[in-house]
C-alpha cells in the first residue's frame, strides 16, 4: 500500500507541542492532573456537567445506549455512523436516519446537507415521542458524505427538542470540520472564531459523544459528557465495568494530555483553512476528469459515487467494493466503501441496496503532502478509464453483525 486513505481515525500526526504534552503524563490511577488539564480544555468549548472518558467513540456510544437505548426505544439522527446504529441496535432500540432530503442526492449542491429533517423530526416526536429517549446529530455528517449541519438546524432540532421534552446529544467527531463550514458558509458567522462556533454548537445540545481520534488530533480516544446527574451516575459505574476509573477511562494520562492540546490546535484558522481547502483540492480535480463524487466536498474526505460510476454493477454486486479494490490494485490506495456492504444487511438476515454506494477517500489529518494527492488523482484518472471493464464483487465470508469490517470478498466473472 503506498497511501492510506481508508479512515481519518486515528491516523493523524500529532504536533511537537502534543508529543511534549505525552511528557507530561501523570499515570495516577485516580484524580490525575493529567484529567484535570484534560477536563479544562474540555470544558473550555463544551461546558458539559459529567466527562466520562473512553478509549474511543464507540465505548461511549456503547454507554450511553446501554442507558438511553434498550428495546422499544428509537433514536433519531440524521444519519448514524455504522458503530453507532450498530449500538443502538445492540440494546434492542431502534435507529432511524432522518437526514434532510438533499443529503441523499450526491449530486445535490447544498451548503448543509447534513441538516436534519425537522418535519420528519417533528412528527416522530409527536406520533411516537414516547419511544424516543433522546436525538442525535452527528456533526458532520460522515455517512452522508461528511457535510454539515448548520447552526440554524442545530438551534432548530433544539427547539423541537425542548418543545418534547427530549436531550439533544451531539456525535461530535468532526466538530471543528463543522464549526468551519458554518463560518464559510452560514449567513453572519463569516468573521466569527471557530472556537466561538463551537462553542455555540456545544450549548446549543445536552451531550455528546465524541471519538477524539478525529478532531481531537489523537490517535486514540473519547469521550461521552453530558448534564444529566442520573445517566450520568449509570455511566460511571458502566465505565468503571469494562474502561477503567472514572478520571482516566479507557486511556492512559498521557493520552489525557494529548487530547487537551489536539482540542486547542484543531479550531486554529490555519490548520481548519488547510484542511478544508487540501480536501476540496481532491475533490475538485476529481469533478474536473468526470467522476461523479458527492457535492459539495465534505471536511474530511472526499466521496466517491460509485453507483453513478459503474451503473453496469447493480447495488447488490457491490459497486463501491469493486471501486475501492481497483483502487488499491491500480495505485496501491486503500479506501472505503460506504454503501451497500456496510449498511445494506438488514436486521432480519436480507439484503437491500444502500441509500447510496459511496466510495470515501479519507484524508488523515496532518499526514499527506499535496503530491501524494497528485498522485491520488492520477491513480483515479486510470481507474476511470477503464470503468466499464471493472466487474461486481461477492461475499464469500462474514459475520452476522457489521460485516464489512471483516468480510471477505471475491470477484464476480
Ligand atoms: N461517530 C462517527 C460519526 C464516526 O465517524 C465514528 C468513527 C464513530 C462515531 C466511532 O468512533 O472509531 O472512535 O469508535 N469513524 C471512523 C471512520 C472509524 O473511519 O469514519 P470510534
Amino acid at each position: 500500500m503506498l497511501i492510506d486513505l481508508l479512515t481519518d481515525s486515528g491516523t493523524s500526526a500529532m504536533s511537537t507541542r502534543q508529543w511534549a504534552a505525552l511528557q507530561q503524563g501523570d499515570e495516577s490511577y485516580a484524580g490525575s492532573p493529567s484529567w484535570y488539564r484534560f477536563v479544562a480544555a474540555l470544558q473550555d468549548l463544551a461546558p458539559y456537567r459529567h466527562i466520562i472518558p473512553t478509549h474511543q467513540g464507540r465505548a461511549a456510544e456503547k454507554i450511553l445506549f446501554s442507558i438511553a437505548g434498550g428495546p422499544g426505544a428509537i433514536i433519531p439522527n440524521n444519519t448514524h455512523f455504522d458503530t453507532t446504529r450498530a449500538n443502538v441496535e445492540a440494546s434492542g432500540a431502534q435507529a432511524l436516519d432522518l437526514v434532510a432530503a438533499c443529503g441523499l442526492d450526491p449530486q445535490h449542491e447544498a451548503p448543509f446537507k447534513g441538516n436534519m429533517d425537522l418535519d420528519r423530526l417533528e412528527e416522530l416526536l409527536r406520533r411516537e415521542g414516547h419511544r424516543v429517549p433522546l436525538v442525535m446529530l452527528t456533526i458532520t455528517n460522515n455517512s452522508g458524505g461528511g457535510q454539515p449541519v448548520s447552526m440554524e438546524n442545530i438551534r432548530q432540532t433544539r427547539a423541537l427538542c425542548q418543545r418534547y421534552g427530549k436531550p439533544l446529544f451531539l456525535d461530535a467527531c468532526r466538530f471543528a470540520e463543522n464549526a468551519w463550514f458554518i463560518r464559510e458558509r452560514e449567513p453572519g458567522y463569516g468573521d466569527r472564531h471557530p472556537r466561538e462556533i463551537a462553542r455555540e454548537m456545544f450549548s446549543l445540545a445536552d451531550g455528546m459523544t465524541m471519538s477524539a481520534k478525529k478532531d481531537a488530533l489523537v490517535n486514540i480516544g473519547g469521550w461521552l459528557a453530558l448534564n444529566d446527574d442520573d445517566w450520568a451516575q449509570q455511566a460511571r459505574n458502566l465505565l468503571i465495568l469494562t474502561e477503567g476509573f472514572p478520571t482516566y477511562g479507557g486511556l492512559a494520562g498521557r493520552d489525557l494530555e494529548a487530547m487537551a492540546v489536539g482540542l486547542e490546535e484543531v479550531l486554529e484558522e490555519d490548520y481548519l483553512r488547510y484542511r478544508i481547502t487540501s480536501t476540496a483540492y481532491l475533490g475538485q480535480a476529481l469533478d474536473a476528469l468526470g467522476i461523479p463524487i458527492v457535492k459539495p466536498v465534505g471536511g474530511h474526505a472526499v466521496y466517491i459515487d460509485a453507483r453513478a460510476l459503474l451503473p453496469h454493477i447493480p447495488p447488490l454486486q457491490y459497486p463501491g467494493q469493486a471501486l475501492a479494490c481497483e483502487m488499491y490494485r491500480a495505485g496501491g490506495i486503500r479506501a472505503c466503501e460506504i454503501g451497500t456492504v456496510m449498511f445494506g444487511l438488514q436486521a432480519d438476515g436480507s439484503e437491500q441496496p444502500a441509500a447510496m454506494d459511496l466510495v470515501r477517500m479519507a484524508i488523515p489529518r496532518r499526514v499527506y503532502t499535496q503530491s501524494h494527492v497528485d498522485y491520488c488523482i492520477e491513480v483515479l484518472e486510470a481507474v476511470y478509464r477503464r470503468r466499464e471493464h471493472l466487474r461486481g464483487m461477492k461475499i464469500v465470508e462474514a459475520p452476522p453483525q457489521l460485516r464489512h469490517f471483516t468480510a471477505r470478498f471475491a470477484p464476480l466473472e
